[in-house]
């Protein structure tokens, strides 16, 4: 095979701590060798990418207690390095004091993507292109850095180098983001994509001001995807200050921040960007000052998580252990205990079809873009060529295989059936894994609910009517 074909994800141990004290002591033993996995939504694609030749064993945060707690207090919004970015999104504490970040969250890929990517996973890839940093940067935000050696403080602002660098030394954790609240100020988060979900950002834009009646006492507004790193509109932060926000200071602020130097590629030209500054910043800044910055906040934002888990059933020392090729990992799937070995270095993707022999699960990308892989991870929606093979250990998963009882079909099954919402059948186990997710966490969701909770799926052949058919089928049988 062509190394590109090689499937696996050429890690040799995963390793999976009880506390955050054994993760910094793991990581301060392996070195370079090791690196964190939070969602594993990046750096999973990184290592089938092979961009971290180096990196050997995977340190899985996602069984430590109390990493997902989202706290106020004493104008601090406080974040925990687990936090996903369906949790922001339905954090009712984020969307009132950092509502630029949840705008931001809400963003980010598609449902079953945001069950595990995390806040903190999004800010230590450092692209450009990633949505939460421009938020947390206009926000002020800082991280709590924490290695064997000690603590420090960073603020979001002096984090990034360049192009995917930090200033982060490979041996520390962010252990927790510290967002200053809103209180009085308004701010907002907005991004250009080339479609509504699962889209790299072309421009990102996020925005805080704080008024004194209609003149402006501080501003900030940062910029995603046009420059190696997330900038300031620094000319455009002070030209605002003392100014009241009338149409022809917006116009000309706006004007301001399209004077960046931005990055040509695949995505856009530098010069359709530059105009894209302008219209964004204008837009902001209009809304800002009109006060209707939450006017298109969504009031139940899905998530195909249909009661959020709670965390402390699938956290805590009991799931820690550790893992190389050889040893097994333990699971119940479709409720029935399962034992197989070679998780490490697979995905759950892979080791579901190729160890456990479980075929349903189709693989369409292997790159979180198409939600053939999704499966139930604790009651959760989830991309599994995303997920590592060895955090599957002591959970409990669900594939299409289990999803009919007692040989009978799902209504939702039944549903895709009736409706002939099936032509080549590749997409469809996906479907109908988020789908089902969907009714169970809203029975009768609105269309624009259906489009959310199918959102990260994709088919190339049904034009997609069907789906929603299905659907909408299974809410009027009941
Ligand atoms: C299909 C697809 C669509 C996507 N769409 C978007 C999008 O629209 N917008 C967007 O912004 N992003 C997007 N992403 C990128 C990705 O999902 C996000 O960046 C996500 O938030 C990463 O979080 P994670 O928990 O999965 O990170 P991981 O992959 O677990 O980790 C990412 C990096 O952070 C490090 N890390 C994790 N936790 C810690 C910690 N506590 N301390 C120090 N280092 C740590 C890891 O070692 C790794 O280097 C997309 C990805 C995919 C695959
Ligand atoms: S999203 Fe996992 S195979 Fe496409
Ligand atoms: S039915 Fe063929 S990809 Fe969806």
């Amino acid at each position: 095979m062509h190394t590109m074909q090689l499937p696996g994800i050429r890690v040799s141990r995963h390793e999976t701590p009880g506390t955050i004290e054994k993760a910094l002591g793991l990581l301060a033993d392996y070195g370079p060798a090791a690196r964190a996995v939070a969602g594993g939504t990046d750096i999973l694609l990184e290592l089938s990418r092979r961009v971290r030749p180096d990196v050997e064993v995977l340190i899985d945060l996602t069984r430590i207690a109390g990493l997902d707690d989202i706290t106020v207090a004493d104008g601090v919004l406080r974040l925990g390095p687990l936090v996903t970015h369906n949790q922001v999104i339905t954090s009712e504490l984020v969307v009132r004091h950092a509502l630029p970040l949840a705008q931001a969250s809400l963003e980010v890929g598609a449902p079953a993507l945001r069950n595990r990517a995390t806040v903190v996973g999004n800010i230590v890839t450092a692209s450009p292109a990633n949505d939460a940093i421009p938020a947390l940067w206009a926000l002020d935000a800082s991280v709590v850095a924490r290695s064997t050696h000690g603590e420090r403080r960073i603020a979001v602002r002096d984090l990034f180098i360049a192009l995917r660098r930090t200033v982060l030394a490979p041996d520390e954790l962010i252990t927790s983001v510290e967002i200053p609240v809103l209180g009085n100020a308004r701010g907002m988060f907005v991004k250009l994509g080339q479609r509504r979900a699962q889209a790299v950002s072309i421009v990102s834009l996020a925005a805080v001001i704080n008024l004194d009646g209609d003149i402006v006492k501080s501003a900030a507004m940062a910029l995603g995807s046009v420059a190696p790193t997330v900038v300031a509109a620094r000319e455009t932060e002070e030209f605002l200050v003392g100014r009241g926000l009338d149409d022809d200071v917006i116009a000309e602020a706006a004007r301001m921040a399209a004077t960046v130097h931005p990055i040509d590629d695949v995505r856009a030209t530098a010069s359709y960007r530059l105009d894209e500054v302008e219209v964004m910043a204008r837009r902001t800044l209009t809304t800002l000052r009109d006060g209707k910055e939450r006017s298109r906040w969504p009031s139940n934002p899905i998530t195909l998580a249909p009661a959020m888990i709670d965390r402390s059933e699938v956290t805590g020392m009991k799931f820690r252990t550790s893992h190389s090729s050889a040893s097994s990992v333990v699971c119940i799937i479709n409720g029935v205990a399962v034992e197989a070995s070679d998780a490490a270095g697979r995905s759950l993707l892979g080791w579901l079809r190729n160890r456990v022999g479980l075929t349903g699960t189709k693989e369409g990308c292997a790159e979180g873009e198409c939600g053939a892989c999704t499966v139930h991870l604790d009651g959760v929606a989830v991309l599994s060529c995303l997920v590592p093979a060895a955090r599957a250990h002591g959970s409990e998963i669900t594939t299409i295989e289990g999803l009919a009882k007692d040989q009978i079909f799902h209504p939702l099954q039944k549903a895709f059936i009736e409706a002939f919402a099936v032509q080549c059948g590749f997409c469809t186990p996906g479907f109908i894994m988020a789908g089902e997710r969907l009714l169970e966490e809203c029975p009768h969701p609105t269309p624009e609910q259906v489009a959310q909770g199918l959102s990260g799926n994709l088919c190339r052949c049904t034009g997609y009517y069907r789906f929603y058919e299905a659907i909408k089928e299974v809410t009027r049988s009941e």
